[in-house]
């Protein structure tokens, strides 16, 4: 007998509402610190989490599911065996080794590209048609990695990226300001790590180029001034690891932010790792790396013409040239 009594001559539940599922590959820090972003966010009907550790896996599920009454409702699974995933509209893969204090996130690649080649083809089978979205590190080549493993068209296959480096970018200027970070557009692109680029010529805040809205504030800056900020983002994951061992909530709440545009459909503009070939002057091989891009329910639908200085072109070139020289060397 159910619990509650139906009412009679009612219509059956309309079928508008599309179920949603998320899956998070990886339970550690960033898998857990996105999941729970996700929960809290509404973002999902359905959310499946897979890792290899059967014990940290089911407790963390156990854990995620005893905070249900705080919650929006959402379905939380969890398996070791990929069949738990299947049917996902997004798959977020964090598996893999993390950096030790002061190792880069190249270093990474020859463990991670191994665990790639175990998580990636089941995620491709149980869910034919879904984005993947990569966190794991190197994000950059892990992407084409994934990419070539799960057979999908490039639109689907997305890096995570700088979409967290501009956070990081958007405080610091707006801390340097004194405004709200949500007020400061500006993107930094390329690699997610070392050879990221800062794009100083199109940052605006409140709608207005940063640097005219400098002059009209009377705030005196110099190259050099840019320069630590851009400095300030490349070392701030290098800072947080060697404080506490990992970086979780910003990356948790970044990745949220990317599974809202995508499978809500917003097309809002991300610097997310994209395939690059053929945007930005870029044919030089397949390479995927930040670009500003437009993001819907079907992953990537375009990518931003924002205009670059020579400058800024010459680093963005360079950022290609060093992901492309980690990539070559893998036999995939
Ligand atoms: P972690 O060690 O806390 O968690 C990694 C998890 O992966 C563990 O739970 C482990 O059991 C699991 N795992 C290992 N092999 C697996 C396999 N074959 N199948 C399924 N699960 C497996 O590490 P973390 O701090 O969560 O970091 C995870 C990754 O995310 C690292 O590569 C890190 O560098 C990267 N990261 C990326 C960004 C970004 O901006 N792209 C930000 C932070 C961290
Ligand atoms: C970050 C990770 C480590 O927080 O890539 O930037």
């Amino acid at each position: 007998q159910a619990f509650f009594k139906p009412i009679q001559n009612t219509c059956p539940p309309s079928p508008t509402k599309r179920h949603t599922k998320i899956s998070v590959i990886g339970v550690g820090n960033v898998g857990m610190a996105i999941a729970q972003t996700i929960l809290t966010q509404d973002l999902a009907d359905e959310l499946a989490l897979v890792d290899a550790k059967p014990d940290r896996l089911q407790g963390e599920m156990l854990d995620l599911q005893h905070a249900a009454a705080f919650l929006p409702r959402t379905k939380i699974l969890a398996s070791v065996d990929y069949s738990v995933t299947a049917g996902s509209d997004l798959c977020i893969v964090t598996a893999g080794a993390r950096q030790l204090p002061g190792e880069s996130r190249l270093n990474l690649l020859q463990r991670n590209v191994a665990l790639f080649s175990a998580v990636v083809p089941p995620l491709a089978r149980y869910s034919p048609e879904s984005i993947l979205l990569i966190v794991s590190n190197p994000v950059d080549v892990l992407t084409y990695v994934a990419w070539k493993l799960s057979g999908f068209p490039s639109n689907r296959v997305i890096g995570s990226g700088t979409n967290l480096d501009s956070s990081r970018f958007r405080f610091l200027i707006a801390d340097h300001l004194d405004v709200n970070a949500q007020d400061v557009q500006a993107y930094i692109v390329g690699e997610h790590g070392d050879t990221s680029v800062a794009l100083w010529s199109s940052i605006s805040v409140g709608g207005v180029p940063v640097l005219s809205f400098l002059e009209r504030q009377q705030i005196a800056y110099e190259k050099e001034t840019l320069e630590k900020i851009h400095k300030e983002v490349v070392e701030s994951a290098y800072e947080v690891i060697s404080l506490k061992g990992c970086t979780s909530w910003a990356i948790g709440y970044s990745v949220a932010n990317l599974a809202r545009t995508i499978l809500r459909d917003q097309r809002r503009v991300h610097p997310v790792s994209v395939l690059a070939k053929g945007f930005y002057d870029m044919d030089g091989g397949e390479v995927f790396l930040s670009l500003p891009a437009q993001l819907g329910r079907n992953g990537v639908m375009g990518v931003a013409n924002v205009h670059l200085t020579d400058e800024e072109a010459d680093r963005l070139r360079n950022s290609a040239k060093a992901i492309l020289e980690v990539q070559n060397q893998l036999d995939i």
